[in-house]
């Protein structure tokens, strides 16, 4: 289905409602997403990104709806990554005399994804304009938001960012823009999207949406890339993110844990009990049946992070092992944290679980607590004061 969003400007883009995981495996898309196009009917007609290449034939179908290809005059790559570029080798031999527009990031990338292409190249700077007729593509380069060739596009006159990446969620919808989709749902993808691929290069953001500020632009629309549209008050999700950025937590804590008898989870819920004793809000995540993008997004929002595991094979449980690895590579800031597990013999759980958050940059708060076999009343008192000593130093921070 093809949209015009305002006169002249075109989403030819496709909704990939079956989409249940994305890069590969690496994350999970449970609302599926979209890959959005952007068709711009002027004196020189301009393509803003493609689509992930097995939706090519719907989306050459799209622009074929609204314009002939062959009158495309500028194709914006705005980020090379395949599920923007996909289409891009079937659309330019539709159009072979068509500029392919790329950052300086982009002039390296884009080749090196389609190697054989003789594509017409044009680098752009930040602060470089293309005059398209009626209006002007002014480019913000944003590299690591999120790879080092992602740039934004603003088209003047109609005040639209193209954004890329950037204030995007892996949401599929009927409708287009964020006034016409569940407001929470949007925004549990928003932080989800945020938490799993931006929060790492939060600096970057920060200084990214600065400047874009500092360019007054007026924008009266933020077309990402994947997603729903931001056409209702478009600063809210800037301002989200400029929030987002900061990671300031919410002052509460995750307890995750993995279990293999009830022992540990027994441990997991007498913390929950500390934790509640000094008012502070908790979530008891099991790890071995919960996703590890929705567990790492709520590790993203919450100050507490406290991780349990029984000792099996001289270290924690399997399931916690990719968990922890993506937490030591997001670097998320502002966290404290704490571990306890039981054991039956050897007993290392806890005290690797205690390195692991120290490598984290994770401060320990509270001595960790192990328990042999199942845990007797005063390990799970022991428990509660783990609970109630996260609880105060959340409430204290
Ligand atoms: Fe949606 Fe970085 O690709």
């Amino acid at each position: 289905m093809v949209q015009e969003l305002v006169k002249g400007v075109y989403w030819v883009g496709v909704v990939d409602w079956g989409l249940k995981h994305f890069h590969g495996f690496e994350l999970s898309t449970h609302r599926g997403s979209s890959y959005n196009s952007y068709l711009i009917m002027d004196e020189h007609v301009t393509l803003v990104d493609t689509v992930w290449a097995p939706f090519t034939d719907q989306f050459v179908e799209n622009v074929r709806k609204v314009v002939d290809p062959s009158k495309i005059e500028y194709v914006i790559a705005n980020h090379s990554e395949p599920d923007h570029s996909g289409a891009l080798p079937a659309i330019m031999r539709l159009c072979p005399n068509a500029t392919v527009v790329v950052s300086k990031g982009g002039a390296e990338s884009i080749p090196s994804y389609y190697r054989g292409s003789s594509w017409k190249l044009k680098v752009v700077r930040t602060g470089d304009r293309i005059n398209i007729g009626s209006s002007e593509l002014l480019f913000v380069e944003a590299p690591m938001l999120h790879w080092p060739d992602s740039m934004f596009t603003y088209l003047t006159g109609k005040n639209i960012l193209m954004p890329n990446d950037a204030f995007g969620q892996h949401y599929a919808t009927a409708s287009r823009f964020n006034d016409e989709v569940d407001t929470d749902e949007l925004y549990q993808e928003a932080i989800k999207y945020f938490a799993n691929i931006l929060a790492p290069f939060s600096t970057a953001v920060t200084r990214k949406i600065d400047e874009l500020l500092a360019l007054n632009l007026p924008i009266n629309m933020i077309l990402p890339s994947h997603g729903v549209l931001w056409r209702k008050d478009p600063a809210q999700i800037v301002k989200a993110y400029k929030k987002w950025a900061e990671q300031v937590p919410e002052k509460a804590a995750i307890i995750l844990y993995d279990t293999m008898w009830n022992a540990t989870r027994t441990m997991a819920e007498a913390i929950g009990e500390g934790l509640s004793a000094e008012g502070v809000g908790y979530k008891l995540l099991y790890a071995a049946l919960s996703d590890r993008n929705d567990v790492l997004t709520e590790l993203f929002k919450t100050k507490g992070i406290i991780i349990g595991s029984p000792t099996i094979n001289k270290g924690y449980m399997p399931s916690l092992a990719p968990i922890l690895e993506e937490l030591k590579g997001m670097g998320f800031k502002n966290k404290i944290g704490a571990a306890f597990g039981s054991y039956g013999w050897s007993g290392e759980s806890v005290k690797n679980l205690e390195e692991h958050l120290t490598r984290c940059k994770i401060p320990l708060v509270s001595a960790g607590v192990k328990a042999k076999w199942q845990p007797t009343q005063e390990d799970l008192e022991n428990c509660r004061r783990v609970g109630r000593e996260v609880g105060a130093a959340i409430k204290a921070d």
